[in-house]
């Protein structure tokens, strides 16, 4: 058996199931790009068959993003499999995933099918995607609830009608270790064939990271997981633990290893967190910002007499602690652009004038500016390759406690300039507002959401809002040292997406 476990990382496709998140296109692409850089083995890069916009994304990452396997996921359908490998065959390695459920819950009132059915359909669905590609896996969804003997049969032809790869998912998170490791263990005992076993954890108890890493214990070499533990309700096995685990305890995960890059953990989860507008809770394993914080004194003379009193992981090795950025006021444009392009940034022409002038104006603001700063300026500046219709010129605001509050904006438009003055319930209410009467675009906030990227009194806002106009959805995010220039900057952004997506309607048609 092989000593090395494969990341299968499916942010893009059960991380994007989360209640709230919606990708566009580029988006996802920049967010693959990561993934490649990351060093993960396989991206499942959506559910193609879903909708349009779903297959466009996981065309467009095949086309572009080299080096890890691409996949899409495919019910047993002919329809659903063509689609998939469809969207798939331009990669330079593809995979189509094929899932049916094997449960008595599922099969009786999802499928309403027999299991004879359910056998049926999973040897024709897996032999149609084994007609494309020789790289075909295999799930039998609500693994860990079906019968045991059940889903080893279903298992069994999956394998003889060509799959390779046998996930066993834990879909809705009842597992607990001792037990999915003895169904790990069952399977491979039991199952004839030339295959890889895989996990594929949720976190309803808490468990996915535990369960998953019982799985690779027992035999499994591949890990299924997400960037952040996003995914379905309570989310899936957290990429950045599963990948750490596996490293710091190399004692007990004898010889097993995995081919992430762990400097970029930490820079791919702000990525995630960004674009998705899931933030990272503060005390979260690896990536949070606290990970490596130490509050108590006792701590802090222990950290400062040697690290490894208090600390088990090197903040270093999960990119935590980033070359320090001395950018700051008196910084050139080709200082700017050099430290872009050391933190894989490559930024030209109009796009990196509007950056550094951005910068600027941050450095008159904050007196550190930190590559986290950096790539939410960047990000908010440049994440959207699209053409935007408005562009943000200046916002004036008037008010206090006792006065109602007034904001002015003034916007471009084209060649030309729009301006209105708005009032609302408090500063971002009328900046907001004072948007909607210079573009005409007027929706509602349904989610408004602030953090900071860094610390400080001067840290940097990021905001990010959805708008629903008309039915349509559209998140917009924004960062400034002034929360309310972040928040007009943010409702800028995604009434910029309404405009531009009016004529493309992306709704989710079908989903596992
Ligand atoms: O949780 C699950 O069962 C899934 C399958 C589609 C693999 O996401
Ligand atoms: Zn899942």
């Amino acid at each position: 058996m092989s000593d090395h476990v494969r990341i299968f990382d499916t942010t893009l496709r059960d991380g994007e199931q989360s209640p709230g998140i919606a990708l566009d296109t580029g988006e996802k692409l920049e967010i693959a790009e990561q993934l490649a850089r990351l060093g993960v083995d396989v991206i499942e890069a959506g559910f193609p068959i879903a909708s349009q916009g779903d297959f466009e994304a996981v065309e467009a990452i095949a086309r572009t993003v080299r080096g890890p396997v691409i996949t899409g996921l495919s019910r047993t359908g002919f329809a659903d499999v063509d689609r998939a490998w469809e969207a798939v065959r331009h990669a330079e390695r593809s995979r189509i995933h094929v899932f049916i459920a094997t449960s008595e819950i599922h099969m009786a009132k999802k499928l309403r099918m027999t299991r004879d059915q359910v056998k049926a359909e999973a040897a024709a669905g897996v032999a149609r995607a084994a007609s494309y590609t020789p790289d075909v896996e295999f799930s039998p969804e609500d693994g860990s609830r079906s019968d045991v003997d059940f889903m080893c049969e279903v298992l069994q032809i999956a394998v003889d009608n060509g799959a390779t790869t046998l996930n066993i998912p834990d879909t809705v998170g009842y597992g607990v270790p001792e037990e999915y490791a003895a169904l790990i263990r069952h399977v491979l005992a039991t199952v004839k064939g030339d295959y890889v076993v895989s996990t594929h954890c949720h976190d309803d108890l808490g468990l996915a990271v535990a369960n998953s890493l019982a799985g690779v214990v027992a035999g499994a070499r591949q890990v299924e997981c997400a960037v952040n533990g996003l995914g379905e309700r309570a989310g899936n096995a957290a990429l950045e633990e599963i990948v750490m685990a596996i490293r710091t305890r190399a004692d007990h995960f004898a010889g097993l290893e995995t081919s992430v890059r762990t400097e970029e953990l930490a820079r791919t989860s702000r990525l995630v967190s960004r674009l998705t507008g899931y933030a990272v809770q503060h005390n979260k394993a690896v990536v949070g910002r606290n990970a490596f914080a130490h509050e108590s004194g006792i701590h802090q003379h222990g950290v400062l007499a040697d690290r490894e009193t208090y600390e088990i992981i090197d903040a270093a090795s999960v990119g935590q602690e980033a070359a320090q950025i001395v950018l700051g006021k008196h910084s050139g444009k080709h200082a700017f652009s050099d430290t872009l392009a050391k933190m894989g940034i490559t930024v030209q022409g109009d796009a990196l004038n509007q950056a550094f002038t951005r910068f600027k104006e941050l450095a008159d603001r904050k007196v550190e500016i930190t590559e986290a700063d950096l790539e939410a300026i960047v990000a908010e500046e440049l994440g959207d390759s699209a053409v935007n219709r408005f562009e943000f010129i200046d916002l004036m605001l008037s008010g206090g406690t006792k006065v109602t509050p007034t904001a002015r904006v003034v916007l471009r438009d084209g060649d030309g300039t729009v301006e209105a003055e708005a009032s609302g319930n408090g500063m971002v209410d009328a900046a907001c507002s004072a948007i909607g009467a210079a573009t005409g675009v007027t929706g509602t906030v349904v989610d408004f959401k602030v953090s900071s990227v860094t610390g400080g009194r001067d840290a940097l806002g990021d905001v990010v809002v959805k708008l629903s106009v008309d039915g349509r959805m559209a998140s917009g995010r924004g960062v400034s040292t002034d929360i309310v220039e972040a928040s007009a900057r943010a409702y800028l952004n995604a009434v910029n997406k309404i405009v531009r997506t009016k004529a493309e309607p992306r709704e989710r048609t079908v989903g596992p």
